[in-house]
């Protein structure tokens, strides 16, 4: 490459990293679940996760386990997210059209 090709290439890098940055910026950020009954996360004693609102798992599971099932209660009343394979009108009861194809709610709706 000339001296001339590889600053195109540089420039070129550089456009896409602030592009890139841009368009992550306009996104929006995760609205905080409603701060009531149905959505309170409920953690025993010692601060571990063991339900959501009312509702419990049959018997007490491991951590990673206990997320999906509370993630799996938000799927509950709010639909899959879209995905690839699900199109969303299959889908979604609440969520909006190009919510993140993601079922890790709680990592991202945080308690208001
Ligand atoms: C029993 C049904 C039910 C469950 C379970 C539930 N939701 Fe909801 N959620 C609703 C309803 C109904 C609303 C809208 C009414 C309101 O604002 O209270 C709502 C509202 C929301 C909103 C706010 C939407 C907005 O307009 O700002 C978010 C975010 C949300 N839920 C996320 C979650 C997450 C994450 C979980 C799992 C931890 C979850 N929900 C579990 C029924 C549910
Ligand atoms: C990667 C982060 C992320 C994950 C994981 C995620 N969400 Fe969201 N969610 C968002 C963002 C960002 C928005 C706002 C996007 C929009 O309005 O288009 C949103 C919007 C919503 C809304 C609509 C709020 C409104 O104001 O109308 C609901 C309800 C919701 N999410 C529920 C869920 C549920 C249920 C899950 C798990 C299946 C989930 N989310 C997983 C980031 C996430």
């Amino acid at each position: 490459m000339t001296a001339t090709q590889k600053s195109i290439v540089f420039i070129m890098a550089i456009v896409a990293v602030v592009g890139g940055l841009t368009f992550l910026s306009t996104l929006e950020p995760p609205p905080n679940r409603p701060n009531n009954a149905e959505h309170r996360l409920k953690l025993n004693i010692k601060g571990e996760l063991i339900g959501i609102g009312s509702d419990r798992p049959p018997q007490i599971l491991p951590k990673k386990q206990m997320e999906a099932w509370v993630n799996q209660r938000c799927i509950s009343c709010h639909g899959l997210p879209p995905t690839r394979d699900i199109p969303y009108q299959d889908a979604p009861k609440m969520l909006p059209e190009h919510h993140p194809p993601k079922n890790t709610c709680i990592k991202c709706h945080r308690a208001e």
